[in-house]
């Protein structure tokens, strides 16, 4: 049985401190790719370590990268041997994330649309699903828990998604997503839960971006409201603000991208 311990760690810093170090993984996406982008512009002096499936720069100054497959289990050992030989990261940033397969070239068979109905779930959506938004960020997850000390502070960030909480799901719809985010949430809290008792300075989140003109939400975007939908860049800066006002009440917490908690 689980050990229901205090989520609370021993009382945090603030979070303001510039990090020295950050692993952003998913850094090809549209929202990846733009946090890359907002990292560097504000942090010109940490080290910046990218994972992606994409081979997106060689080693060059304060930017080091990491081609693989979150998904794959064999990134667990590949990014822990790669991680050894960097600068401890205390930030970890991961983007990783599906909702659809249409247009964008995946390349995991047919393709695939939110479903509306039951009637409309596969066993293949589901399982490429749960691959893409939970596994990509426990193997992420199992990589780097060999490095971590308890001294040195660490603070994780999951993108989640609003629709992956329980309580706030109204609408129903779009199965694989949101049972898959759902089951990200649960990583996450396991990780608060288990990473403050190892770790005397940390912060584990997952936070729900907001809706972004990206390939992902791009088939949907009709729909959205005026005003409602937000571009990469808009989306990246929030996120930097988010973990840089991240309180000691956080840990452990899906956070809305203006740092509000969403339920569960
Ligand atoms: N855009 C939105 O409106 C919105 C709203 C709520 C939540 N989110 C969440 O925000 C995150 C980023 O989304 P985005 O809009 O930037 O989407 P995106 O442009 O489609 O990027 C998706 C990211 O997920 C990774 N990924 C996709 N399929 C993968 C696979 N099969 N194996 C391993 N990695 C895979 C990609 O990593 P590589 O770098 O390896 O290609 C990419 O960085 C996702 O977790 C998404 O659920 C987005």
């Amino acid at each position: 049985m689980p050990n229901h311990t205090s989520l609370t760690p021993n009382s945090l810093p603030p979070n303001s401190l510039a990090p020295n170090t950050i692993l952003l993984a998913g850094a090809s996406g549209g929202i990846g790719s733009a946090l890359l982008g907002e990292l560097e512009k504000e942090y010109p002096q940490a080290t910046i370590l990218t994972i992606s499936r994409r081979d997106l720069a060689t080693d060059t100054g304060n930017h080091s990268h990491l081609t693989a497959s979150l998904a794959d289990p064999k990134s667990v050992g590949k990014v822990t041997e790669w991680l050894r030989q960097k600068p401890l990261p205390n930030w970890v940033i991961n983007c990783c994330g599906t909702l659809h397969w249409l247009s964008h070239g995946q390349s995991h068979g047919k393709s695939h649309a939110p479903e509306k109905s039951l009637g409309q779930c596969t066993d293949d959506a589901l399982l490429q699903s749960v691959a893409t938004n939970v596994l990509t960020h426990l193997h992420l997850a199992q990589g780097f828990a060999p490095l971590i000390q308890r001294r040195e502070p660490l603070t994780w960030v999951s993108l989640s998604a609003e629709v992956g909480s329980i309580e706030d799901n109204r609408l129903g719809g779009w199965y694989s997503y949101r049972m898959s985010k759902a089951a990200l949430n649960m990583l996450v809290r396991n990780l608060a839960i288990e990473w403050a008792r190892k770790v005397d300075h940390c912060r584990v989140v997952a936070v729900h971006p907001g809706t972004t003109d990206t390939p992902l939400s791009q088939p949907f975007q009709e729909n959205i409201p005026a005003g409602k939908l937000y571009s990469p860049a808009q989306t990246a800066g929030r996120m930097v603000s988010v973990i840089r006002g991240l309180r000691e009440e956080d840990h452990g917490k899906l956070l809305f991208w203006d740092g509000t908690p969403i339920p569960w």
